[in-house]
């Protein structure tokens, strides 16, 4: 069977190694699948790993869940949401799930970096909304700055304006914001799915006062996640310095892939603080669908937003996750190859 190497959906998919994952198998006996989960005891290891107290971590069955609740915790109060655009496409998705007003705001882009949309943004402030902003960005790869997230932080605060700080990838290169959530309404969401290497485990968390945390988990079911995958996390948050040693591994090879990726004609790639890479090209659905017959699979991200000027920022831009060292070679002779075919092609 041909071998398929998985770079269209951000996951860090080489970072469990043999070690971590033998760590994990050895905790897996019957009563993990015989029993309830053990909740409290991941909110624990979840509150000491993000240097918070236990009462301000609400755990979900991964970060697009508690989205979804803080989405309905907004709408339920008929506050419209600011959505600076494009974004991790599930936002778009759960907004028009739950029904929200969504006032997008977007980004764009100059010499060659994406900016944040501040002004707009800032001027849609009001004491009756929420933001949700993404930093680092999916699928742009970009932060947003210290100093704008300053202005935006202080901005709502005077509005008692509600601040969901996605830091999914915050540890492949962000800042993060966590310290900030006592002192006004806020909610940082994080995920064990990119810097943990566990997507399939689906473990999400939110960090809030516990005012928030409390109204979000009255909107769950008891047990939100599987017993499995929480002994799965508690055992990599135990050994949470091997793991660091693995994403720094994936931090270095971005560096590397990023370089050489650059170098195929026709293919221009941008700056990222994340686990994937936004690269613009030509023809970026044909070049992704001639990689896909080498096995190698990225995200076209035109479907990743339905509003206009964001999907005119995406043109024909592929996202790719980082590949592992034993791929890298691999991945970047197809993309040469297709590079070059294509070309001949147009000739
Ligand atoms: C920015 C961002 N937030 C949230 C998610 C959802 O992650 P999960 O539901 O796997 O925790 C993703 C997934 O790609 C993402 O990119």
């Amino acid at each position: 069977m041909k071998r398929i190497i998985p770079l269209h959906q951000n996951e860090s998919y080489w970072l469990l190694d043999e070690e971590l994952m033998e760590l994990i198998k050895s905790e897996l006996d019957a009563s993990i699948f015989s029993t309830y989960p053990e909740y409290e005891r991941l909110k624990d290891m979840l509150a000491e790993y993000a240097g918070v107290p236990s009462d301000s971590i609400c755990v979900s069955p991964g970060s697009d869940a508690a989205i979804s609740l803080l989405t309905e915790l907004c709408t339920r109060k008929g506050q419209r949401i600011i959505l600076p655009v494009p974004t991790f496409y599930g936002y778009e998705r759960i907004l028009a799930r739950h029904g929200a007003d969504i006032v997008p705001t977007y980004y764009s882009e100059k010499d060659d970096r994406f900016e944040f949309p501040l002004k707009e943004t800032l001027a849609n402030i009001n004491d009756n909304c929420a933001i949700f902003l993404c930093h680092p960005n999916n699928p742009l790869g970009c932060i947003i700055e210290e100093a704008e997230l300053e202005v935006l932080f202080d901005a709502a605060k005077s509005q008692n304006a509600l601040v969901v700080l996605d830091e999914a990838y915050y540890e492949y290169g962000g800042t993060t914001n966590v310290d900030r959530v006592l002192d006004q309404p806020m909610a940082v969401l994080r995920t064990l799915s990119k810097a943990f290497g566990l997507s399939g485990a689906r473990i999400g968390y939110a960090v809030s006062s516990p005012d928030i945390i409390r109204s979000m988990q009255r909107l769950q079911l008891p047990w939100p996640i599987a017993h499995s995958s929480a002994v799965s996390a508690l055992v990599l948050l135990k050994n949470e310095k091997k793991v660091a040693r693995r994403r720094e591994a994936v931090l270095t090879e971005r560096d590397i892939f990023k370089t050489e990726l650059a170098k195929v004609p026709g293919i221009e790639v941008f700056e990222s603080a994340t686990n994937f890479l936004l690269a613009r090209t030509d023809n970026a659905a044909e070049f992704a669908a001639k990689l896909k017959e080498r096995g190698i699979l990225v995200a076209v991200t035109d479907f990743m937003t339905g509003f206009d000027i964001a999907r005119e920022l995406l043109a024909s831009t592929l996202r790719i996750a980082i590949p592992s060292p034993d791929d890298r070679e691999y991945v970047l002779d197809a993309f040469h190859e297709v590079s070059l075919q294509l070309s001949s092609e147009v000739v």
